[in-house]
């Protein structure tokens, strides 16, 4: 970002009169001053001061849903240096973390935001906030294990609550199954179906509460509205 555009976006003054600072010699980077137009820094590391001052965006919260591609893991910084969700959304000026996880191999809705608050009242299991997910499996599933599937069944030891089925396509030898949960267990979804025997060919998000991913490409993102937002807030 330019410099008089950040120091605009503070809130100290306009992005003119911002110019008028620098050429005076009143704006410093890093300690230095900068006397010339144009010069690039990154919000998100670099120091800029007005007059000897720091000066520092105005705190705004960001509530933003990303369509997140396969391989790309949605922790902040990974281990093994691959692509993260934070990759995908740019240019925003703010310390944003994803709102729960999805596997490096599942696409579909995620929530960014830098408001623990709302990742709080997203995620905690008390609110039983529902998730839905279609997911791609081998073989044809049968009506028993739709069944199981609905009634909850043990994986690692623990019976998943009842979830909403609704089978979607029949393929050759595949189908293709919506599933309605409330809890995050790690690879819930993916377990439910390995422990009845079927391989999971694919997996994408679909909604979070009222929330749906509608047809927002994958790897963009938009910002929810504030009504989007609010269902969670209040
Ligand atoms: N369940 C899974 O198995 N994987 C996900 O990413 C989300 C839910």
């Amino acid at each position: 970002m330019r410099i008089q555009k950040y120091i605009a976006s503070c809130g100290v003054t306009s992005r003119r009169k911002a110019e008028e600072l620098i050429l005076q010699g009143r704006v410093k980077l890093n300690g230095e001053v900068v006397n010339t137009l144009g010069v690039k820094i990154d919000p998100g590391n670099d120091k800029v001061y007005v007059d000897d001052k720091l000066i520092t965006p105005p705190k705004r919260n960001y509530y933003i849903m990303l369509n997140k591609p396969k391989g790309y893991v949605t922790t902040v910084k990974d281990q093994f240096d691959r692509p993260t969700v934070l990759d995908l959304v740019g240019d925003i000026n703010a310390r944003l973390h994803p709102v729960g996880r999805l596997d490096y191999d599942t696409s579909g809705l995620i929530f960014l935001t830098n408001d623990g608050e709302f990742t709080y009242r997203v995620t905690h299991p008390k609110n039983k906030i529902k998730k839905v997910y279609i997911a791609k499996i081998s073989g044809i599933i049968s009506k028993e294990d739709i069944e199981k599937l609905k009634r909850g069944i043990v994986i690692d030891g623990y019976k998943t609550s009842p979830a909403k089925v609704e089978v979607l396509k029949i393929g050759k030898n595949t189908s293709e199954v919506k599933i309605t949960i409330h809890e995050g267990k790690n690879r819930q979804v993916r377990k439910m179906f390995e422990s009845l025997s079927y391989n999971v060919l694919s997996l994408k998000r679909i909604a979070i509460g009222n929330v749906t991913l509608g047809n927002l490409p994958e790897g963009k993102w938009r910002h929810l509205s504030d009504r989007e937002k609010n269902s969670f807030l209040h």
